[in-house]
């Protein structure tokens, strides 16, 4: 390890190295708090332009994670039923709307992204799916584990959850605290000379 500023062998553990995907949660519900803690950990994570275009439903268990279940992949639908609590991370198209306030020392900015609409989607995409990702790992920081999925039929998410605003359905994450003893042994990963060249 060098010698820098780092994280504990224990809190890397936590967030990376004994994190896993979870389909089965423990009986037990998710503080409130502590969403709110991860989400304020994810937003210091970086966007491109500060933009922050990620959109957060949260759905507690009954009616309102009720509206998604129809519109998830059948191997998804019991398990997000169960799950203590669900998040469908979303992105705002219109998230170019908030750069005179998150970027404040650049005038154009907002017009970089309201001009180009291929440009806004794909930054919309980019930084939503990062800032989902930082949230995920914010989740596990504080005690939380994840399961994430993206079989679903994304106009019916959207339009179920977002519907009548400008925020798109990107990926669904059920959270609780994970019940290891329904996984199986994790996946092989890439290595450094697959992944680089
Ligand atoms: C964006 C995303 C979408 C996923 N979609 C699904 C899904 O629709 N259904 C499912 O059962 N698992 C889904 N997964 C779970 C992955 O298969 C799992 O995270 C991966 O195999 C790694 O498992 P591990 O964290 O236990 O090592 C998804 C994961 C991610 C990150």
């Amino acid at each position: 390890m060098l010698d820098t500023n780092t994280l504990d062998t224990s809190a890397l553990d936590l967030i990376f190295n004994d994190a896993r995907t979870f389909s089965a949660f423990e009986d037990r519900e998710v503080p409130q708090e502590l969403l709110r803690e991860a989400v304020a950990l994810a937003s210091m994570g970086p966007t491109s332009m500060n933009c922050q275009p990620m959109r957060l439903a949260f759905l507690a268990r009954g009616e309102e994670r009720a509206r998604i279940l129809p519109h998830l992949a059948e191997g998804n639908r019991a398990k997000t039923e169960v799950a203590p609590m669900t998040v469908v991370v979303g992105h705002d198209r219109a998230f170019y709307d908030h750069l005179p306030k998150l970027f404040p020392h650049f005038d154009g900015a907002r017009a970089v992204f309201a001009d180009a609409p291929a440009l806004a989607e794909e930054t919309a995409f980019r930084n939503g799916s990062l800032q989902g990702a930082y949230l995920m790992i914010a989740l596990r920081a504080v005690g939380l584990d994840c399961g994430p999925m993206s079989g679903f039929d994304r106009a019916g998410v959207t339009e179920a959850v977002f519907g009548g605003t400008s925020f798109e359905a990107n990926f669904v994450v059920n959270i609780g605290y994970g019940d290891r003893s329904t996984l199986f042994p994790r996946q092989p990963r890439l290595g450094w000379s697959d992944i680089t060249v």
